[in-house]
This record gives structure tokens, C-alpha cells and sequence, in this order.
């Protein structure tokens, strides 16, 4: 279960100054009300097909019919994607399985595959990794939506060479392509070789498609539970139902930042997780938000955080730099394991004495958020009650809504990306396309 705490945005908590008053609230809510209509008419068109996609669990059949094919032939799983056809699984990955995941032996990992997201073209990197695999014994899910991403189509490039140079022919049998139904030159490809796709809905934007084929397929490749996480997914879209901003998630999320930025000055949005298994949501939501909502001159600038690390590196600044800054720190009422508790303490740290980690990591978390608040920073504090597939799930959905809200408070279109064609254009330029 996913709740959320906004005491600390509040006048009442941190002052009028930047704190939003009950008045602005109030003369926000006319605004709230067509931005619902226009969030209505973006699922009924298909821009915000995210919104609809726990419905289809019907698809999770045939995700899971070859995932079961792939845990069973084949010993790693190389996912090749970049931007929203990655994040998404690697931060579902990084929460659901095992800390140390690739690191431990295949008993260990459940009998499941190890998993390596290549979200990059470093060619040093790419090298080690085709180095150290074996391609008898793996797998490539490549993922493109458009099919035309420079990057990931030079991965693919590499790994299907490098594949069949390992199994001739049979490449065909190692490599599952995620793309849209009918257009792209990817798509092409798969019906030119005869490989095996899954479909991304031709509306269905990477930033918002980790509850698709995109996020779900490689996810349950390596056993983690797509069914819960499309439950959670489920969960929270009912929530988000309804045009009550004060009782809709996504919509009290969205409006607390567009009040924020738009009457307070809090231009940057600091995510900031409490647990390991969520260090990688600070990075979805990064380009969730940027790519989105950094439109027409507007948009909060995403900043990636980890609590506790964190505390001792950008701390300083949140409490003492500009106050420019709402922070969300994300935390969890129960780890995966609690650990033993500190029975022998070092001298003048008895106030140790019995506690575990994780209680003590609860209360660096409670005392920054009280620290902000007491300095009249504005912070949010979401809150699941275990990191798990179906938490997740409600995670995804929950700013994915509030993204697409914002972007119609806001008067923009979330779901394009006009800023990027440029360096697209001009890269292939200088490649001499
Ligand atoms: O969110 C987005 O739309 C982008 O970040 C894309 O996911 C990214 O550019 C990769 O695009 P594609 O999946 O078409 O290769």
C-alpha cells in the first residue's frame, strides 16, 4: 500500500511565504477541474493509454508463456533499450530482486537468469559485457518503441553479430524484439527475419510503458511478478478516478507541485528514497518529469537522492542553498530483511544499543523531513508499507498520473518530446545519415 503525507508542503507547517495557504488551494481547484476534463479526454483519446493498461492483463500470458521458455534455456538476459525503454524495468528490477541479484548463483537467484539493462552505448562496457556472456546461453530483449533510437539499433546491431558469430543461424531463437505493431524500422526487421515481437500500443510513450511489454516481459524473465505489479498499477488507477483532488494521488501530487512551482518558486523536485530497493525510482522519475513537463520555458528540474547516503552530500544545499526545492523522500515501513540489532554498541554510540538498521534509517528520514520543515522547505513523504512488485506498481501509476495532470495544469503536452529531435537530427548528421 502506497500513502502520501503533505503536512510539510502547508502553510500551517512551514509558512505562508512557501507553504501553499488554504486560498491558493481553493483558487486552484477551477483549474483542477479542467485539467480532469482534459485528462479524461487524453485516456479517451489514447495519449494517456497508461492509464488503461492494468486492464490488459490478457497480454501477461504471453509475456510469461516465453519468459518461462527463457528461464529455462538460458542463463542471462540482456535487455538492450535506452530512456523509457529501460528505466522503467531497471528501477522494477533493483526494487523486486535480490540486493546483489546478478552476484549470486542461479539456486540463489531462484533459477532465474541474471539480468543486465544496457541503457548505454559506452563502448567499453559494451565490449566487457559480450566479453564475459556466453551467447549459447543467452538471451536479448531489444526495445525500441520507435524502432529508429540510434543507440539502441547500434546495440542490437552489435549483439546480433556477436550472437551469431556464437550460433549461427539459430540468433533467431535468442532474441525477442519489443517494438510498435506496424511501424519502425525495427518492426521491419522482425518481419524481414521472422523473429518474435512483443507490441508496444502505438501511443504508449516510453516514459510511461514499464506496465507494457516494454517493462513487464523482461520482468518476469527474471521471475519477478508482473501480475502483482499490474494489481498495484490497478489499485491506484481506481484511486485516481475519481476528479476529487484532495482524495485522488495523482492529482493532489500534481497540484501540490504546480502550486509549488508556480507561486513559490520551487523549480527543483528532489526524489528521495529511504531504502536501497527504491534507489533507482529517483531515476525513472527524473526522466518521467523532465521529458515531460521541460516544455514552453516551464517545468521542475528533477534532482536524483538517496537517503541516508545523500544526507552527506547534497543535504547542505537543501537545507541551507536556495529555497527552490520540494523534496519527496520515499520510504518504507519494512525492509526485506530487518537485520540483526546492535548489541555491542562502540563507546558513546549506546544509544544504539538494540537497534537495527532499519530503525535507524526511519529516523534519519523523519528527522531531514522535520529538519526542511523547520527551515520552511516544503517536502512530501510517500510512503509503501514493503517495496514489492505490487508497491511498485502503485508507484508507477501513482506519478504517471500525477506527470499527465501536471502537464494540463500546466497547459502542456506530457506525452511528446520535441526537445530531443534536434541533437537526434544532428547527431546522425555528423554520422553522415
Ligand atoms: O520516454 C520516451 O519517449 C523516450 O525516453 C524514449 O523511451 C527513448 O527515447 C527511447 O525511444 P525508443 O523506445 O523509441 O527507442
Amino acid at each position: 500500500m502506497l500513502t502520501f503525507n503533505f503536512d510539510n508542503c502547508m502553510a500551517e507547517a512551514i509558512g505562508a511565504e512557501h507553504g501553499i495557504t488554504k486560498d491558493e488551494w481553493a483558487s486552484l481547484m477551477p483549474e483542477c477541474a479542467k485539467a480532469h476534463e482534459a485528462f479524461r479526454k487524453w485516456v479517451d483519446t489514447e495519449d494517456a493509454i497508461f492509464f488503461t493498461m492494468p486492464q490488459q492483463t490478457a497480454m501477461l500470458d504471453a509475456f510469461e508463456a516465453k519468459a518461462k521458455q527463457v528461464r529455462e534455456r538460458f542463463t542471462d538476459v540482456v535487455v538492450l533499450g535506452i530512456g523509457g525503454s529501460a528505466l522503467g524495468l531497471s528501477c522494477l528490477a533493483r526494487a523486486t530482486l535480490a540486493p546483489f541479484y546478478n552476484t549470486l548463483d542461479r539456486d540463489a537467484r531462484g533459477g532465474t537468469p541474471r539480468l543486465f539493462v544496457c541503457d548505454n552505448i559506452d563502448p567499453e562496457s559494451m565490449s566487457a559485457l559480450l566479453a564475459m556472456l556466453d551467447p549459447k546461453t543467452t538471451f536479448v530483449n531489444v526495445i525500441s518503441k520507435s524502432g529508429g533510437t540510434t543507440e539502441t539499433m547500434s546495440q542490437f546491431a552489435l549483439a546480433r553479430s556477436w550472437l551469431e558469430a556464437g550460433v549461427g543461424d539459430a540468433w533467431k531463437e535468442h532474441v525477442v524484439a519489443t517494438t510498435d505493431p506496424e511501424t519502425g524500422k525495427l518492426r521491419a526487421y522482425v518481419k524481414e527475419h521472422g523473429l518474435e515481437a512483443f507490441e508496444v500500443p502505438p501511443k504508449l510513450g516510453g516514459r510511461f510503458s514499464v506496465l507494457s511489454a516494454v517493462g513487464l516481459f523482461p520482468a518476469a524473465c527474471v521471475g519477478i511478478d508482473v501480475r502483482a505489479a499490474m494489481k498495484g498499477a490497478a489499485t491506484m488507477a481506481r484511486a485516481c478516478g475519481t476528479a476529487e483532488v484532495m482524495d485522488n494521488p495523482g492529482y493532489r501530487l500534481a497540484a501540490t507541485n504546480h502550486i509549488l512551482a508556480s507561486k513559490k518558486g520551487k523549480f527543483v523536485t528532489v526524489m528521495m528514497p529511504y531504502a536501497d530497493r527504491l534507489s533507482l525510482f529517483g531515476d525513472w522519475y527524473a526522466q518521467l518529469w523532465a521529458e515531460s513537463l521541460g516544455k514552453e520555458g516551464l517545468g521542475q528540474t528533477p534532482v536524483k537522492s538517496l537517503g541516508a547516503t545523500d544526507q552527506h552530500s547534497q543535504l547542505q544545499l537543501f537545507m541551507e542553498g536556495p529555497n527552490d526545492k520540494v523534496v519527496t523522500f520515499l520510504g518504507t515501513q519494512n525492509f526485506g530483511a530487518e537485520g540483526p540489532s546492535i548489541d555491542q554498541p562502540f563507546p558513546s554510540f549506546e544509544y544504539l544499543k538494540g537497534r537495527r538498521l532499519g530503525e535507524i534509517l526511519h529516523a534519519e528520514q523523519q528527522a531531514t523531513s522535520q529538519a526542511l520543515a523547520k527551515v520552511k522547505h516544503p517536502n512530501i513523504t510517500a510512503t509503501v508499507d514493503r517495496v514489492s512488485a505490487e508497491t511498485m506498481g502503485e508507484l508507477f501509476m501513482a506519478y504517471e498520473v500525477a506527470c499527465a495532470y501536471a502537464g494540463a495544469l500546466m497547459g502542456i503536452n506530457p506525452f511528446n518530446q520535441p526537445g530531443v529531435e534536434m541533437g537526434k537530427i544532428l547527431t546522425k548528421e555528423i554520422l553522415g545519415a
